[in-house]
């Protein structure tokens, strides 16, 4: 036997055996990989929903106008505090709102203090003139504007001024 013809035999030798390793490791992934993963069957709905939520972000940025699709994080809102709107006294609505007129007899606007000007008026009874101050009215001497023309007066502020007119005017 030449050492050409040994050589050949060794090298089949050892290139067939490396060729049946590799197809025995080949053969034994998957085995090992029917054995570790076979139980899942990867097409399944739950499988795939599982591997989803594994690698879902953890967060997700939303720009302006874009809607969140996670349901947001229910927030107790605080409770809201009352308003400490305090009302207006009676001769602090005046000196706000009726003063400009009633000081000064604008318009015909009976003045402040001037029992004369008031007598026939209070005479009318405090109901008609709350009415006419809240409502306002067209008298025989002028105009007089609903709430002095301050309709963020409340009935009752415009009806303390009231009393104070008709107290300091008796
Ligand atoms: C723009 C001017 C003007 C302002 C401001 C004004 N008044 Fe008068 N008021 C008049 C005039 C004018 C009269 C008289 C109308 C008439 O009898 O001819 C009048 C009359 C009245 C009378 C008598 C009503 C009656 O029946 O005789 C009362 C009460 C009164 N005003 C209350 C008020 C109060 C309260 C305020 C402020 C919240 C106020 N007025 C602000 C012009 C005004």
């Amino acid at each position: 036997m030449s050492s050409d013809q040994k050589f050949f035999d060794i090298y089949s030798i050892v290139v067939g055996g490396l060729a049946l390793f590799a197809l025995f490791i080949l053969v034994l992934a998957m085995r090992m990989g029917d054995i570790t993963q076979g139980e899942f069957n990867k097409a399944a709905p739950e499988y795939q929903a599982a591997v989803r939520e594994r690698i879902a972000p953890v967060g997700q940025v939303y720009l302006p106008g874009e809607e969140a699709q996670a349901a947001a994080p229910v927030v107790e809102a605080a409770a809201e505090p009352e308003p400490v709107a305090a009302a207006l006294t009676g001769p602090q609505v005046y000196n706000q709102a009726c003063l400009a007129c009633h000081g000064a007899g604008i318009g015909g606007a009976p003045i402040l203090g001037d029992a004369d000007a008031w007598a026939a008026r209070i005479a009318q009874g405090i109901d008609t003139l709350n009415e006419h101050a809240i409502y306002g009215y067209q008298g025989e001497l002028g105009y007089m504007p609903a709430k002095g023309g301050r309709a963020d007066l409340s009935d009752e502020e415009v009806a303390d001024a009231v009393a104070y007119m008709v107290a300091e005017s008796q």
